[in-house]
């Protein structure tokens, strides 16, 4: 059976193709022609006809389709399987539960909008709709529990080399997880993990990345911290072409993490995070700690020597 994609594929932009030459070159009746040129322009596509010449594409809708992300996958194993809704409360919660119900390693889980975006240390991540990239990929890593948080930093590196060749804006990294531009934070990536005995069982990384939305999308309380693509370059970016070049930058950084080369991902995101050497001032819970950054401990812990001793921190806040 004809998909949406292979109709696509058969209009042109420019020149006009008939009824009768769609239905020949995809072996479907003139019947199912029609159908779908109403089905493909349901979905938002401006599909112009013009009596005895045909159909043409006049315009493609701003939205993340699967078939729209796939034309510019070239990666191996990771989304292979897209799963796209026009909204969910959270990508990562709807990707746990795939997890947990056998879906396999690669699939991603891409929504428009999400009503309950979940960020680090129980806080919302702001999701308006049709804006930006809201993407959780699920993951089946055989690796003990022990090397699983240095994954979301191969995430950020990927990211950031994405947000590079888009933009040609060289991001800075921040601990944890953080992608930022001139101070302000234009990623964010929670890791969630389930896990059996000390092995993971499935992992789910989730990335909330700004690509078009502008200051006005912005509510007061990240107005000032948060940032975009758009907001930084004055470009609006094509989302579906950045959707599927940061899957295949993450596989890239994926397959470095699998091969079990963490010092190699620790050492990248060293050197773009700079942070290493500088004094900082970290929030973890229960207090503000300072000292001297010693780098980041190949667990993920951020090294900090204090006037008492060097202290492993797992979760916090930087402050600078
Ligand atoms: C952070 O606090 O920095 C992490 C933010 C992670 C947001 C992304 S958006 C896609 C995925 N689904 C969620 O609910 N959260 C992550």
């Amino acid at each position: 059976m004809a998909k949406v994609k292979d109709f696509l594929s058969v209009l042109g932009t420019e020149e006009y193709i008939s009824t009768s030459r769609i239905s020949e070159r995809l072996g479907v009746s003139r019947d199912n022609v029609r159908k779908n040129i109403m089905r493909i322009r349901s979905y938002g596509y401006n599909v112009e006809t013009k009596r005895g010449r045909g159909y043409r594409l006049l315009e493609r809708p701003d939205r993340l389709y699967p078939w729209e992300i796939e034309a510019y996958l070239t990666s191996r194993r990771i989304g292979r399987r897209l799963i796209y809704k026009e909204s969910l409360a959270s990508t990562n919660t709807y990707a746990y539960e795939l997890a947990r119900r056998g879906l396999e390693e690669g699939t991603c889980v891409i929504a428009e909008k999400q009503t309950a975006g979940k960020g680090r240390l129980e806080r919302s991540w702001f999701s308006p709709e049709g804006k930006n990239i809201y993407i959780s990929i699920l993951l089946r890593p055989h690796i003990s529990l022990s090397k699983i948080n240095m994954l979301p930093f191969a995430c950020s590196l990927s990211v950031a080399e994405l947000v590079e060749k888009a933009s040609n804006i060289r991001p800075s990294l921040k601990w944890p997880n953080d992608v930022m531009i001139g101070g302000k934070k234009l990623c964010g990536i929670l890791l969630e993990i389930s896990s059996l005995k000390e092995m993971v069982n499935f992992a789910i990384v989730g990335i909330g990345l700004n690509v078009n939305m502008g200051e006005d999308d912005l509510p007061p309380t990240i107005r000032g911290i948060a940032t975009s693509l758009y907001m930084e370059t004055g470009v609006k970016y094509d989302r579906a072409k950045i959707c599927g070049v940061l899957i295949n930058t993450f596989e890239k950084y994926y397959e470095i993490f699998l091969k079990d080369d963490l010092y190699l991902i620790r050492s990248l995101w060293e050197e773009k995070a700079q942070i290493r050497g500088k004094w900082v001032t970290l929030s973890d819970g229960t207090g503000l700690i300072t000292g001297l950054c010693d780098g980041l401990d190949i667990d993920g812990a951020l090294l900090i020597i204090t006037e008492t001793g060097t202290r492993k921190i797992y979760a916090g806040d930087l402050r600078n």
